[in-house]
């Protein structure tokens, strides 16, 4: 397994060009099984959780040509209803081939995903949405086995505005008879780009990035092939949080580029508050040196509040700011993994049931450190970049999943960092 060594301090200068989203990626592959056409994608990020969604539908008998710079899936060869365990315990997004496979051939068996490190991540809303569309569902030897006679369009409300949940429902309703009325629905960015993508392919969706989306469903065999069939996925937001926050942390002038600014308003909003200097356009964000930035309180929210993906790394941010903060987790039961390896590397961070107390450090030691999830790992290389010394960082295959060419984004920002074989 391979681990990074960064030596610190550094201050970084340049240019980073974000990736395509791995939480827009993923539904949207997903959303592939519903039109049984060629489909191809620009600029898919190189990251194990996509390449695995890939291997999952080529399982289920779909095509799939080029490279992840333009991909293509043919999905009218898929034959196969079953996505089997081997595959879907890898990536417990695999869950959303259920809505889509279902909507399509009226049955699907999925193995039931595992929960995580930040999590026991039930889907329980996913389920419920379908039954209420006519699905029968059934639990037998940790798989989810569903079947209807057809989907019906439905009215739910959604429990809670869960972001699997929603994209599920939405691609369930696809083929389902009836237009699907979702309530409480996630207004993430993700959740539009699912939206705009169902769009392209000829489906009438209103309301996406509201609380109420409207699906229009219908029948898959009046089908015709839609010409235009090459999509672009949105900027990944969150590993643009990153980047900016390492900007920051390192007192450096660089621009972050190739995403959506807006769809980290609360993000940017927050640091703005702790005294950040950032020039904001379009298309992307440029950090000046702002030294020390003054501690504040979070909640992680659904969007467009504060999102829990960037909770870790403002954590980092906020260890080495002035004055104490504190970060409530809202979204997830167990998201602060992260905490014990940051106090390791010197930060103060004191933990109080769904929160934690962070009060500023001036500087940080270096730690031999181990990534646990997918966004600690991110907070343990911003305070790898800030402390003295180097930064042992292992188990980085958590980062692969996530964060497209981190290792050489970063050498490019100028870090001192390595990538070696433990
Ligand atoms: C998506 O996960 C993201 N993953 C997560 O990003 C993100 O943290 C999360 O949304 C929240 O924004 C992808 O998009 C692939 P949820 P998802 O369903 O859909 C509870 C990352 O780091 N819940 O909105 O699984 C659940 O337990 C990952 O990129 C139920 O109780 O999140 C959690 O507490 C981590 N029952 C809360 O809702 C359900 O049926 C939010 O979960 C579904 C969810």
């Amino acid at each position: 397994m391979d681990k990074l060594i960064i030596n610190g301090p550094n201050t970084l200068s340049g240019t980073v060009s974000i990736s395509s989203a791995k939480n827009a990626c993923l539904p949207i592959l997903a959303a592939t099984i519903l039109f049984p056409q060629d489909i191809t994608f620009n600029k898919l990020p190189n990251l194990s959780d996509i390449s695995f969604f890939v291997q999952i539908l080529e399982s289920l008998g779909a095509g799939t040509e080029g490279d992840l710079d333009k991909k293509t899936i043919y999905s009218a060869r898929i034959d196969k209803t079953t996505a089997d365990y081997d595959l879907v315990r890898k990536m417990r997004a695999s869950i959303l081939v259920l809505g889509p496979l279902l909507s399509r051939f009226k049955e699907a068996k999925v193995s039931l995903p595992g929960g995580c490190a930040i999590g026991s991540r039930p889907v329980d809303i996913h389920l419920s949405g379908l039954e209420k569309m006519g699905a029968e569902i059934t639990i037998e030897k940790g798989y989810v086995h569903a079947k209807t006679n057809g989907l019906k369009g439905a009215d739910i409300s959604l429990a809670f505005p869960s972001v699997g949940a929603t994209e599920n429902l939405m691609m369930a309703a696809v083929w389902a008879e009836g237009i699907t009325t979702l309530d409480n629905a996630a207004r993430e960015p993700e959740i539009v780009d699912l939206a705009n993508f169902l769009i392209q392919f000829g489906t009438k969706v209103e309301g996406a990035g509201s609380k109420q989306i409207k699906i229009h469903g219908r029948a898959l065999k009046d089908y015709k092939n839609v010409e235009s069939n090459e999509y672009q996925i949105i900027g990944d937001r969150i590993e643009a949080a990153t980047y900016v926050i390492a900007g920051l942390m390192t007192n450096s002038d660089i621009r972050v580029q190739d995403f959506s600014p807006q769809h980290i308003s609360a993000v940017l909003d927050t640091l703005t508050e702790m005294g950040a200097k950032l020039e904001i356009d379009e298309n992307g964000v440029r950090t000046l040196p702002s030294g020390k930035l003054k501690g504040t309180n979070i909640d992680t929210a659904p969007f467009p509040g504060f999102p829990t993906d960037a909770q870790a790394q403002l954590m980092a941010l906020m260890g080495v700011s002035e004055c104490s903060s504190k970060v409530s987790e809202h979204i997830f039961e167990n998201r602060f993994m992260h905490v014990p390896e940051l106090v390791r590397m010197g930060m103060d961070i004191k933990l109080d049931g769904g929160s934690a107390i962070i009060s500023g450090v001036d500087s940080l030691e270096c730690a031999p450190v181990m990534c646990t999830d997918l966004r600690a790992s991110a907070a343990l290389i911003l305070s790898g970049l800030v402390a003295e010394g180097e930064t042992h960082i292992s188990r980085i295959y958590h980062l692969d999943r996530g964060y497209e060419k981190l290792f050489e984004k970063f050498l490019a920002l100028g870090a001192k960092i390595q990538r070696v074989k433990a």
